[in-house]
């Protein structure tokens, strides 16, 4: 019945081959994504501190993450966003922000927030939503006054930083896996 398409690598047709293809794709992504950006962050935290950690992260978050995007092919795209961004460049777009405040509404009233999965046509997104669940992300993204030094280096590198003020458990933002839908045949 349904056949496999072709995927652009062998990691990504493995993944889509499964019944629910698209979360488990979109799990696999986003968990090499925390990975990946986790390990340097722990690796720079624990060599140099939190301001050596910090230039490492905005000189390279963003392109590692678009690496790994690049590792699944031209068929995945993963980012992360938060209505509250440090970077410009991870502010949500109107539907995304839509998406993020219902996560959030949900969450304020106990709601333990979902994945939300989004039919756009000819792909589909997967929404992780991406808690404060460890005390390392909250000297970066807490009460960071208690920092000065930390403090003046964010304000120099984002002027418009956000990302401040979380406490343990908060919604800090959703990861989001896009996947390209296999292509229909002219026989459908
Ligand atoms: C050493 C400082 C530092 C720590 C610790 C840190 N972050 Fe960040 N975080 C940053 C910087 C800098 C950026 C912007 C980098 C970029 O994406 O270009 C960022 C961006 C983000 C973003 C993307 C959205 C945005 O605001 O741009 C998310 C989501 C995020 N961090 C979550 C976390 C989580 C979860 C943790 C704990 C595991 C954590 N951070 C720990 C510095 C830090």
């Amino acid at each position: 019945m349904k056949k496999i398409f072709i995927a652009t690598t062998l990691t990504a047709s493995v993944l889509f081959a499964g019944g629910n293809g698209y979360t488990k794709t979109a799990n696999e992504v986003s968990k090499e994504l925390i990975k990946t950006l986790g390990g340097e962050l722990k690796k720079h935290l624990k060599a140099n501190g939190p301001v050596d950690a910090l230039q490492f992260c905005s000189l390279n978050a963003y392109n590692l993450t678009k690496k790994v995007s690049e590792k699944y092919g031209k068929d995945i795209d993963v980012k992360r966003i938060s209505l509250k961004p440090r970077n410009p460049a991870n502010t949500p777009s109107s539907d995304e922000a839509t998406i993020l405040s219902s996560l959030e509404a949900m969450h304020k009233v106990g709601v333990k927030p979902r994945n939300v999965i989004q039919d756009k046509g000819d792909k589909v997104v997967v929404y992780k939503p991406l808690l404060i669940k460890k005390k390392a992300c909250l000297i970066c993204h807490g009460d960071i006054n208690k920092k000065p030094e930390l403090a003046k280096k964010i304000k120099e590198i984002y002027p418009n930083d956000k990302a401040t003020g979380y406490k343990m458990g908060d919604l800090r933002g959703a990861i989001v896996v896009t996947i390209k839908k296999e292509e229909k045949t002219s026989a459908k």
